[in-house]
């Protein structure tokens, strides 16, 4: 009998294939501290984690039977891979299954930054009708530069294009030909961050995308940009970016994430009248957990089964 622990909220429905399988006992328990983890890490053959686990080195040395981490979504920068090789444990994610919900996501904050959608509410709802505050942009005509040409970036690209918007694109391994055939013109950094009207970001979290977007971009940018990031907390300098808001580079900026999860109180973006913020909702629909979770447990019930699984 396989046992696989399941340390964050996933889909119920979407783990359906590993509950019903006769030889695995799946167990959840979320929340977990990491000691707690340690505790009881050494009884499991795999281990299925959302992003709230952060699994360590230490969890993955007291994982003694451990074989396979499953992540139900696309980033792994929660999981030591370094130390995963090492230790000779499997790591794969559901690169797929929350593209669409993950582009959508960011889509709507970008509209509702253009048009202030939660300020307005907010003030709404108090019983007030202020509709001199809250003038928005259009989209239409407007550039948009889009730092990251993936599964979620070219999506969102496609979208931008149907809102007539013209869409300037920045990936090392985008080609020109493709490129052309979505209908975004590559662009530097540089050249974004000079032109954009607005700007989304989605690439992964690593050495070469930390502070991607800092106080010497800002110091270039256009003034009244807008910026969105429904990828990673630290691919853009969050300090940096309040103080180009304060002296009116920026026009305002929507977050889906932040650089530590989830922000402490007194996070300069939670009380900025130009920063809308979600609590990391980007893959948050009925259909994407779905998704991501159908795919995990597909792979890791083939990989406790020495059976062939696809690694992306
Ligand atoms: P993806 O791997 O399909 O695309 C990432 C792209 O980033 C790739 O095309 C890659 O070439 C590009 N890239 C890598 N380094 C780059 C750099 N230095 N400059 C420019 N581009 C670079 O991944 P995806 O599915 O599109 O996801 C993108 C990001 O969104 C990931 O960080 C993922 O974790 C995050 N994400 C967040 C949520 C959420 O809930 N907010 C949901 C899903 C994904
Ligand atoms: C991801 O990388 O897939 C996202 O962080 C979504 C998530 O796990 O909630």
């Amino acid at each position: 009998m396989y046992k696989v622990l399941v340390s964050d909220p996933i889909s119920d429905m979407g783990l359906q294939q590993l509950t019903d399988a006769s030889d695995v006992e799946v167990v959840k328990n979320t929340g977990l501290s990491e000691d707690e983890l340690v505790a009881i890490i050494g009884q499991f053959d795999a281990l299925l984690v959302r992003s709230q686990t952060k699994v360590t080195r230490r969890i993955m040395e007291a994982g003694t039977n451990l074989k396979v981490i499953g992540r139900a979504g696309v980033g792994v920068d929660n999981i030591d891979l370094e130390a995963a090789t090492s230790l000779g444990i499997v790591v794969i994610n559901a690169p797929d299954g929350n593209t669409i919900t993950t582009c959508e996501h960011a889509f709507a904050m970008m509209m509702a930054l253009a048009r202030h959608i939660p300020q307005a509410y907010m003030k709404t709802v108090t019983g007030e009708w202020d509709r001199k505050s809250f003038v928005g942009v259009e989209l239409r005509n407007k550039t948009f530069g889009v730092l990251g040409l993936g599964r979620i970036g070219t999506e969102v690209a496609k979208r931008a294009i149907a809102f007539g918007m013209n869409v300037l694109g920045y990936d090392p391994f985008m080609t020109e030909d493709r490129a052309e055939k979505l209908g975004i013109k590559l662009a530097s950094v540089d050249e974004i961050v000079r032109n954009a009207d607005f700007m989304t970001v989605h690439t992964p979290l690593t050495k070469e995308t930390h502070h991607m977007i800092a106080k010497p971009q800002f110091e270039v940018m256009k003034k009244g940009m807008r910026i969105v990031n429904c990828a990673r907390g630290g691919i853009i300098d969050e300090l940096a970016l309040v103080e180009a808001i304060d002296e009116g580079i920026v026009a305002g900026a929507a977050f889906d994430v932040f650089e530590h999860e989830p922000p402490n109180p007194d996070h300069p973006f939670l009380k900025h009248p130009k920063i809308i913020v979600t609590p990391h909702l980007g893959a948050s629909t009925i259909e994407a957990q779905e998704n991501v979770a159908i795919d995990v447990s597909e792979q890791v019930i083939n990989i406790l089964r020495n059976e062939p699984f696809k690694n992306a």
